[in-house]
């Protein structure tokens, strides 16, 4: 079945969906209220994916939080779940426990508010001192996935439900490594995940499926910034198995890839398969855009076995600290480079300037 991509036009569907019991252990959906909506027709409904939130009292990052949820909340038809695309707290690796601490509770009680169930992904700032300059001691006994799984409430680092005729799996690509200076993480499923994925994704048989990932499968990041030496792969960018990741999606025939991580909206196809990079609800970590992207996030729309999707922004204006030198450069050098594409195209519709040939 082939997918469509186009811009999804805000339809008549009902969220609420018959949810089926998730077939793997999952992050209990959390719903402050129950939703109010009649059951949709199977295969007929949204849903969105809120990727990089970052959650921290920083910069009013919370605020911005509770901002997003609101517009979730305020869309209609009302989605019937959200996909929480990992990065949920500011940050792991290189906080203290507490401050760590602190962003998971502000997350997990601003995401109550979303009144729909909710899904975990895991994210490389999820992870408790998986990094050189952690703030915590090696010998923690909560160190990596532990902390925030536990607050949480969340059993499986990847798993996978069932909703309105779709199959759902998340997966976990914050791979364990071990190095000189302790525990840290490579960009990858890994072996044994890619194994169960793919019969995972075998025992959901014609369902139309939907993965999701936090560092995602592509990304275009050396081209976008004309750098010939700025290759995702070798950095934290991208997975390091992709290709491995990629063929068990193309021989299932799934859908689309939501991805995160990058803060900045990408589409990729790619023998059947959407990959789909979503806005970072934080934009620039709480400063604004981050290249271009807004803070925002995607609602996706599931129509028989169609899925087409539109990126959303939310009003958010930043409110940095006073030593967020670094971010008012950025946001002033992205206000500059605004300047200059409009006054560029001014004078290109104008005509002046043009050269003769
Ligand atoms: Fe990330």
């Amino acid at each position: 079945m082939k997918c469509t991509r186009r811009q999804l036009i805000e339809g008549t569907l009902a969220a609420g969906a018959t949810l089926l019991l998730p077939r793997v252990a999952v992050a209990a959906p959390r719903a402050s209220r129950p939703v109010e909506e009649p059951a949709a027709p199977p295969g007929e409904f949204t849903f969105v994916h809120l990727t990089d939130m970052h959650v921290t009292p920083r910069r009013w990052g919370d605020k911005g939080y509770r901002a997003c949820i609101e517009q979730v909340r305020g869309l209609r038809p009302r989605p019937a779940l959200a996909l929480m695309g990992g990065d949920l707290a500011f940050d792991g690796l290189y906080t203290s426990r507490a401050r760590f601490e602190e962003q998971i509770r502000l997350y997990k009680e601003i995401s109550a508010g979303l009144g729909m169930p909710y899904y975990h992904c895991m994210g490389n700032h999820d992870v408790l001192g998986w990094s050189s300059r952690r703030k915590v001691p090696k010998t923690d006994p909560d160190l990596g996935k532990k902390l925030i799984m536990d607050r949480l409430e969340w059993e499986q680092s990847y798993y996978s439900f069932d909703f309105g005729g779709w199959h759902f799996a998340i997966l976990d690509s914050i791979f364990p490594k071990q190095f000189s200076h302790g525990p840290g993480y490579e960009p990858r499923i890994g072996p044994e995940q890619l194994d169960w994925l793919r019969y995972d994704l075998g025992a959901a048989g014609d369902r139309p499926k939907v993965v999701v990932t936090h560092i995602a499968a592509f990304c275009n990041i050396g081209q976008t910034h004309g750098d010939p030496n700025y290759k995702a792969m070798d950095g934290h960018m991208v997975l390091w198995d992709t290709k491995e990741l990629r063929t068990i999606l193309e021989r299932h025939k799934v859908k689309a890839l939501l991805q995160g991580h990058s803060h900045r909206i990408e589409e990729f196809f790619f023998n059947g398969v959407w990959y789909v990079t979503s806005a970072a609800v934080s934009g620039a970590w709480w400063a604004g855009s981050w290249v271009g992207s807004a803070p925002g996030f995607t609602v996706f729309r599931c129509s028989g076995e169609n899925l087409t999707w539109k990126h959303h922004v939310f009003p958010w204006k930043p409110h940095l600290d006073p030593q967020d030198t670094l971010e008012r450069k950025k946001i002033a050098e992205q206000a500059a480079f605004e300047r200059e594409q409009h006054r560029l195209l001014e004078l290109e519709r104008a005509g002046s300037g043009r050269p003769h040939r």
